[in-house]
């Protein structure tokens, strides 16, 4: 069996989508569930779906080594991104090379670096009168949003479109795409 770390700061559909993929799946499982925010939705949908997830602290994650520890008894073999909004720091990604993916919210290059999360991206995307956007899975390297990218997939932006409107185009492409992208990758 593959194992999975999950990272999410937020509301967590991605990770409850990837958990549920791998409820069904007898090749990979979503053993943990790790965020920085101890209020996020993410906590209460580990809860009912039975994932052990656990909230840590900036120094716990970036200065001191308890996230990193947490990781090497984990031993995963994909560490996903999932609305991660931290920098993940160098000396985790050392450990980890190449294990290491995330996803965002539209098509990078465009739209992507610090700051560069969630509705911010999409109401870009509608300033800039964009005809379309999308996500991308890419590998995590030292600097946001710049690894190797694995997967895009498009979508329309209408001009009659408001960045909620992208939003659901973006969460219906993250739900349909993220799953079977990861499942590929661990094969
Ligand atoms: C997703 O749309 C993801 O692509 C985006 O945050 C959302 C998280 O939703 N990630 C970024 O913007 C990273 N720069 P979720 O918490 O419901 O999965």
């Amino acid at each position: 069996m593959k194992r999975i770390v999950i990272f999410a700061s937020g509301s967590g559909s991605n990770a409850e989508n990837l958990i549920k993929f791998f409820h069904n799946s007898d090749k990979a499982s979503v053993i943990q569930v790790l965020t920085n925010n101890p209020h996020a939705k993410v906590l209460d949908r580990c809860k009912k779906l039975n994932v052990s997830a656990l909230s840590f602290n900036r120094v716990a994650f970036s200065k001191a080594d308890d996230v990193l520890n947490i990781l090497k008894a984990s031993q995963p073999d994909l560490i996903i991104l999932a609305g991660f909004l931290w920098k993940f720091p160098e000396f985790i990604l050392k450990s980890f090379n190449n294990k290491v993916i995330n996803i965002h919210p539209a098509l990078l290059p465009k739209y992507g670096g610090k700051g560069m999360y969630g509705m911010n991206v999409h109401q870009a995307v509608v300033e800039n009168k964009e005809t379309e956007t999308g996500i991308t899975i890419h590998y995590v390297n030292e600097n946001y949003d710049e690894g190797a990218i694995i997967f895009q997939a498009k979508c329309s932006v209408l001009s009659t479109d408001s960045a909620e409107d992208v939003a659901k185009k973006i969460h219906l492409l993250e739900m349909q795409h993220f799953p079977e992208v990861v499942n590929e990758l661990l094969k």
